[in-house]
């Protein structure tokens, strides 16, 4: 089965609302075209200018991070609804920089993604593993328990329409990615743990890419191996003719 490749920035702490408006206008005209799914997962702040400039175009917009609860005393967070409200159509839940400096867990991680598909919006559920972990041989063994810790309790229906990021920590913003065969074969094990769990038919749908250095001259490569859907684009997603040339890879 041929599954779409989908090509997401996430913009992390960058781009003001003026220049997140004028990214999206420049980016727009250069990728009608294109036909692989593009979304840009930008600050908070950006969420509302983006969702008007990206309207009538093919970009779709994400949020990166939100709370599990409803509502309720949680000062300075975001709910599920809130982003709901305005259309917002993807999150990142669990991207390793939250993961690190703020307490996020495989626990928390899991009620965000259903909290997420209990309002409608699509999660984008970001695994990998350390330096450490990989040189002690662990990588494989991090990366399918974080997959199997986030998905618990998830119908078959939901996981299909979950994407995963495979981000390996120690290729996230050094400008060493993980090699093709190597993005490939952890990608694999990813999905062969959801073949283990929720069956081939499921684990075959799932859309899961590649995070970590990726540029506009190594996306090609990366987004033609056969497990690899597409990248989550950090760096490479802050300017315009580079994200370009990785969504028409
Ligand atoms: P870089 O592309 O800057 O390495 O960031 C990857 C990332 O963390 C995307 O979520």
């Amino acid at each position: 089965m041929s599954r779409r490749i989908v090509v997401a920035g996430n913009w992390k702490m960058n781009m003001l609302p003026g220049e997140a408006i004028k990214f999206i206008e420049d980016l727009a005209p250069l990728v009608e075209d294109a036909e692989n799914e593009i979304i840009l997962c930008v600050p908070y702040v950006d969420l509302f200018y983006a969702l008007l400039s990206a309207q009538n175009t093919n970009i779709k917009i994400g949020a990166q991070n939100m709370h599990y609860k409803e509502s309720g005393a949680y000062t300075g967070e975001v709910s599920p609804q809130m982003l709901k409200s305005i259309n917002v159509e993807y999150v990142i839940i669990g991207h390793s920089e939250r993961r690190q400096y703020y307490g996020e867990t495989d626990e928390s991680v899991n009620k965000k993604i259903k909290a997420a598909f209990e309002v409608g919006l699509k999660p984008i559920v970001c695994v990998g593993e350390t330096l450490e972990q990989r040189e002690a041989g662990k990588a494989e063994e991090i990366i399918t328990s974080q997959t199997e810790k986030a998905l618990e309790g998830l119908t078959n229906e939901q996981v299909e329409n979950t994407i995963i990021a495979y981000e390996p920590i120690w290729a996230i913003g050094t400008g060493k990615t993980a090699t093709n065969e190597d993005a490939n074969r952890s990608i694999g094990s990813i999905r062969k743990k959801i073949v283990e769990i929720y069956g081939q038919n499921t684990a075959e749908r799932v859309i899961i890419q590649y995070g970590g250095s990726v540029n506009a001259k190594n996306s090609k490569e990366l987004f033609a191996m056969p497990e690899i859907d597409g990248g989550l684009v950090g760096g490479a997603s802050l300017k315009v003719e580079d994200f370009n040339t990785i969504v028409h890879s």
